[in-house]
């Protein structure tokens, strides 16, 4: 059955380990998606420990954000900031210092009203760890976000042993592949991977550069290696939308396991 093409197609953008690429990676996807498929799209950070969107793009946080639509202070429409450039439509986390605890109903409450918004996706990056357990119905397919390291793959096994407790469609992106700082080859992160659907992005200069002028890597430069590993995320997610559910339960019941595949790759079972 094709999806709703109305209903939003919802991703979130997790890892277990911090500082692996989700803000990088969903706001390019955004862009991606936006400017390259024409696809209406909301970014929404929840990130309140950093707020890292705004500061990605250069944007004062002052006014309302997620965290005043949450505690009810401010309707979504009024916290939506809109990224003229290319109108991305953007819920800014707000910045403090202040640790934020939403009530779990609002937050529920939240997410059903995201779920029905008339955009055709909405990318929410998250701060590192597991999602909540309440809000997993709400999105459509997980980015677990991973460096080629050990640490993050490990980590990643386990976000994606959280997403199959919930039944959640799931992909990795390997993020700054070929970097230095990172230790495994493509070969094992390929025997690793290999049935799991994922996708590579490598280490880029450009991504340094998008952080010093407060522009999105993929709007400075379409045809670095960066930006084009963005258009094929963007790519799969297009199809992934088209295409509903039914090829992915079929992925679920013939693939093994990423986490069967990292158990033997990593501890030989
Ligand atoms: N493909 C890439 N090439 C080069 N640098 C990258 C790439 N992806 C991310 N980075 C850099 O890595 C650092 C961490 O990225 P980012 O903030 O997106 O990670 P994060 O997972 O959102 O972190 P946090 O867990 O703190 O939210 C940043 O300095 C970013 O510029
Ligand atoms: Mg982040």
């Amino acid at each position: 059955m094709p999806m709703d093409t109305r209903k939003p197609f919802m991703i979130l953008m997790a890892s277990q380990k911090g500082g692996v690429g989700k803000t990088t990676l969903a706001l390019n996807l955004a862009v991606a998606l936006r400017i390259n498929q024409n696809f209406r799209v909301l970014l929404v950070d929840e990130d309140t420990d950093s707020a890292s969107i705004s500061e990605q793009l250069g944007i004062k946080a002052e006014g309302s954000g997620y965290q005043d639509v949450i505690s009810g202070k401010t309707d979504l429409k009024q916290a939506m900031f809109v990224y003229q450039p290319i109108d991305l439509y953007i819920i800014p986390a707000n910045s403090s210092t202040e640790k934020f605890k939403p009530k779990l109903d609002d937050f529920i409450r939240f997410h059903s009203k995201l779920a029905r918004l008339d955009y055709d996706f909405v990318i929410v990056d998250n701060m590192p760890g597991f999602f909540a357990d309440e809000v997993a119905r709400y999105f459509d397919d997980v980015a677990i976000v991973t460096t080629p390291d050990r640490i993050s793959a490990q980590g990643s096994s386990k976000m994606s042993e959280h997403c199959e407790r919930h039944k959640l469609e799931h992909r990795l992106i390997i993020n700054r592949f070929g970097s230095s700082k990172f230790d495994l080859e493509r070969a094992e992160v390929e025997k690793m991977y290999g049935d799991l659907a994922f996708q590579i992005v490598p280490e880029d200069k450009i991504v340094e550069e998008s952080v010093s002028k407060r522009r999105p890597a993929y709007l400075i430069d379409r045809t670095s290696d960066f930006s084009l590993a963005m258009d094929e995320v963007a790519g799969a997610y297009a199809l992934k939308r088209r295409s509903g559910s039914i090829q992915s339960e079929f992925e679920r019941t013939t693939k093994p396991s990423f986490f069967e595949k990292l158990g033997k790759v990593f501890f030989g079972r």
